[in-house]
């Protein structure tokens, strides 16, 4: 393969931004050119939680505003990201475009994942192509669609002298395992830092605890921390993946209000930031030689997150992927370029072994920008 530009682009459960990479591949290696973040405007936000809030109400006419809507805003995010780097769209070979999850339920008789940002619009607004809808033909071939970035992982962070593993800490967290033999193995542990926004967001108005210094301010309640953590989906085998569906604030009410006494605020942020690490280091805690950690995502902001997990994982090194190469910020928008140039070159994109597929294969719609005819 010779030099290629990809655009990846990535919204993820946090609803933190639109997150938008320029991302330069060679046969084995890729180097970030430019990255742009674009807000969610407030509306746009507002009705976006409701509809993945109040999903059995939502009607289908706003699903479809909603998808052109966002397809807008990711294209005028791609727009913006080739603006600030001064290159023009023919340079860039493909978008690779995760879109907005409104709905993951990968489980259960019509398994089915949801993104909204319409990838036909996104290719009309850059006259670049798209990739999209990554996660569905793996649902189709009987995987959880989830986690996708594990093969990217491999392809950028895989090692063979050692077991390494990553840990991405979004609004749920996934970990990948890269084996010194080679296999890879990963899923979603559980929330990451949504049931973290939603609490502060309900306390304080704010979007999130900065560097989790409000979680650091309380103690750890054991009677919520076990009732949260008998969740079944913590002891289910993988493969798994999950969503808003099932953490989210109606999960965190229903185990607070099963409480002997009522907790302090602060309380129950540590107990979320607890919970979350707990549930990562379960992860790891199958492999007891386990010396590097890489953590990316917006929770390796999270001071606290990261000293809980310090202090259950001791004998592992905790880093984050800008110490193998990759800000951490941006590691899972540069997956989806990656994803798209998979695509393009028909590569294989998902791993079996970690959503449980019964085949690798390509994944992605491809979305050709239209030829305009006089
Ligand atoms: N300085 C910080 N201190 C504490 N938490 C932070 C900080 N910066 C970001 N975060 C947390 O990270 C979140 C955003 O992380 P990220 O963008 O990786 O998640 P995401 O968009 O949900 O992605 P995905 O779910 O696909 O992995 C924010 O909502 C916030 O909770
Ligand atoms: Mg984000």
């Amino acid at each position: 393969m010779t030099r290629e530009l990809y655009i990846g682009l990535m919204s993820g459960t946090s609803m933190d931004s639109i997150d938008a990479v320029l991302v330069e591949f060679d046969d084995d290696a890729c180097t970030i050119m430019q990255t742009h973040s674009d807000p969610w405007p407030d509306e746009l936000l507002r009705r976006l939680r409701q509809c993945i809030e109040q999903a059995d109400r939502v009607d289908i006419a706003e699903i479809g505003r909603l998808h052109h809507e966002l397809g807008r805003a990711f294209a005028d995010a791609a727009l913006g990201l080739l603006g600030a780097a001064h290159v023009p769209p023919p340079a860039v070979t493909a978008i690779g475009s995760h879109g907005q999850t409104v709905l993951h339920a990968p489980d259960g008789r019509a398994p089915c994942s949801i993104q909204l940002g319409d990838p036909g619009t996104i290719a009309v607004e850059t006259a670049i192509t798209v990739v999209a809808d990554f996660r569905n033909a793996d649902i189709a071939l009987g995987g959880q669609g989830a986690p996708l970035v594990p093969a990217f992982h491999r392809w950028a962070f895989g090692h063979e002298e050692e077991d390494r593993a990553i840990v991405n800490i979004g609004g749920i967290a996934n970990v990948t395992i890269l084996h010194a033999d080679g296999r890879t193995t990963g899923y979603d542990t559980g929330p990451g830092n949504t049931l973290l926004n939603g609490w502060i967001a309900r306390q304080q108005g704010r979007s999130f605890d900065a560097a989790g210094a409000w979680a650091a301010t309380g103690r750890v309640n054991g009677a919520l921390l076990g009732a949260m953590a008998a969740d079944p989906y913590f002891s289910r085998p993988p493969p798994k993946s999950t969503g808003l569906e099932l953490f989210n604030a109606t999960w965190l009410d229903r185990h607070i209000a099963s409480l002997p006494a009522a907790a302090p605020p602060e309380d129950v942020q540590a107990t979320l930031s607890e919970l979350t690490a707990l549930q990562i280091a379960n992860a790891l805690c199958a492999l007891p030689g386990l010396q590097q950690l890489a953590v990316c995502g917006g929770g390796a902001a999270n001071h606290d997150l990261m000293s809980r997990l310090h202090l259950m994982l001791p004998h592992c090194r905790i880093l984050t992927t800008t110490d193998w190469g990759i800000d951490p910020a941006w590691v899972e928008a540069v997956a989806f370029a990656w994803l798209a140039r998979q695509r393009i070159h028909a590569q294989p994109s998902n791993l079996p072994s970690v959503t449980g597929a019964a085949a690798s294969v390509s994944l992605g719609g491809v979305y050709l920008p239209p030829v305009r005819h006089r």
